[in-house]
């Protein structure tokens, strides 16, 4: 049983083996899902994934505890939960309840984004490559879709996502960017937001602050202040990453209120699972377990760069739970030998395709993972 696992037995107190059976968590997350991993070599049964960015260590004391308690509302649909997780949200964040959206997942968010402002005439602007689902939504709605290939510091090139913005119904902001891990300080952008609200005032600016929480670099700063000033920017942010909570879905966004108005419709009514939203409301505000997984984060983060640095491979800045490595070579045979020996690494990810993608674990899975891809790239 992975540690992970086992954690998450434990912390629900639920130790007979019928209550939690293995398919349930053989399944992968949302990430690994969009690719072709059907056509993968088969999972060993202790696979270390290290493919989908979630966190390894799950959710936090209080989140299990909070989730017993709500065993007893399974029955009732979500309301409630609902409403005290936004008010916590919102309590969190300093902003009016009126200000915060519901996903189920940041990933309902960025649909609901896709589906409102890209049209067969206003198309969506994202990057090359970047999160996909925005892009795969706009493809299967049949909307335009406008790609920018990253810069060469694998960052966003925001001059050209600028000049492409003229009559863009919505911007992909990444930020920071999965999966190159790079962040732009907040002068940056400000600027990009300036300049696309002079061009295009129409424009929406999607800001997607999955791996807020793992950034270090200073001149980083979220975009909520101008999410609430400006009703065109709207910022998304999850519970599936430093909260270590992916399989239970819940995100949010920030917004103006008039663009809270006009993203309500779009919801899945009753999006958010009670056992979802009490997790959340317990997992929020508790910043001694958030600091713990940062520290986490950065060690074992540090353990992997230093590795690959010692053996001669470049690695990128990284502000998330992911580091990028340039391999100089194609990843997609590395990729496919680490997984017959356990180890679950990032998709690849066209057109950088001799960069891996390899999701932060514990310092444990690090370890052993390090040392998989030690033989690996002999
Ligand atoms: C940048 C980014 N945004 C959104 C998501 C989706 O996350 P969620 O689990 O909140 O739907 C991911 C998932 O990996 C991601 O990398």
């Amino acid at each position: 049983m992975s540690v992970s696992r086992r954690h998450f037995v434990s912390a629900l107190g639920l130790g007979g083996a019928g209550l939690v059976s293995p398919p349930l968590f053989g399944h992968r997350g949302h990430e690994a899902r969009l690719v072709e991993w059907l056509n993968a070599p088969p999972a060993p049964s202790a696979l270390i994934r290290l493919d989908s960015n979630e966190n390894p260590n799950g959710p936090g004391a209080k989140a299990f505890e909070a989730i017993r308690a709500m065993f007893g509302e399974a029955n009732r649909y979500p309301d409630d939960p609902e409403r005290a997780l936004v008010a916590a949200i919102a309590r969190e964040h300093g902003v009016s309840e009126d200000n915060v959206i519901l996903g189920c997942g940041s990933s309902e968010i960025l649909r609901m984004c896709v589906e409102r402002f890209v049209n067969t005439a206003q198309h969506l602007v994202t990057a090359g490559p970047t999160f996909e689902l925005p892009a795969n939504f706009a493809q299967t709605m049949g909307r335009p879709v406008v790609t920018v290939p990253v810069d060469a510091k694998l960052r966003l090139d925001l001059a050209v996502m600028g000049d492409k913005a003229g009559g863009a119904g919505l911007i992909f902001f990444c930020h920071p960017k999965n999966p190159t891990a790079t962040v732009h300080g907040d002068a940056a952008v400000r600027e990009f937001v300036a300049r696309v609200r002079r061009d295009s005032p129409a424009t929406y600016i999607l800001i997607d602050e999955a791996y807020h929480e793992y950034v270090d670099e200073p001149s980083y700063k979220t975009a909520i202040p101008m999410a609430l000033a400006d009703p065109n920017v709207i910022v998304s942010r999850t519970f599936s990453k430093v909260f270590g909570m992916a399989g239970l879905r819940a995100g949010y966004a920030i917004v103006h209120r008039e663009t809270a108005r006009k993203l309500q419709g779009w919801r899945l009514g009753s999006g958010i699972n009670v056992l979802a939203a009490a997790a959340a409301i317990a997992s929020i505000g508790d910043h001694e377990h958030i600091a713990l997984e940062q520290k986490r984060n950065r060690d074992a983060k540090a353990f992997t760069r230093a590795f690959f640095e010692k053996a001669g491979y470049e690695v990128g800045a990284s502000d998330t739970n992911f580091l990028m490595i340039d391999l100089k070579k194609d990843m997609r045979p590395v990729r496919d030998a680490c997984r017959k020996e356990g180890i679950a690494v990032g998709r690849p990810f066209p057109p950088l395709l001799t960069q891996l993608r390899i999701s932060i674990g514990t310092m444990e899975e690090m370890v052993k993972a390090t040392d998989v891809l030690k033989r690996v790239l002999a």
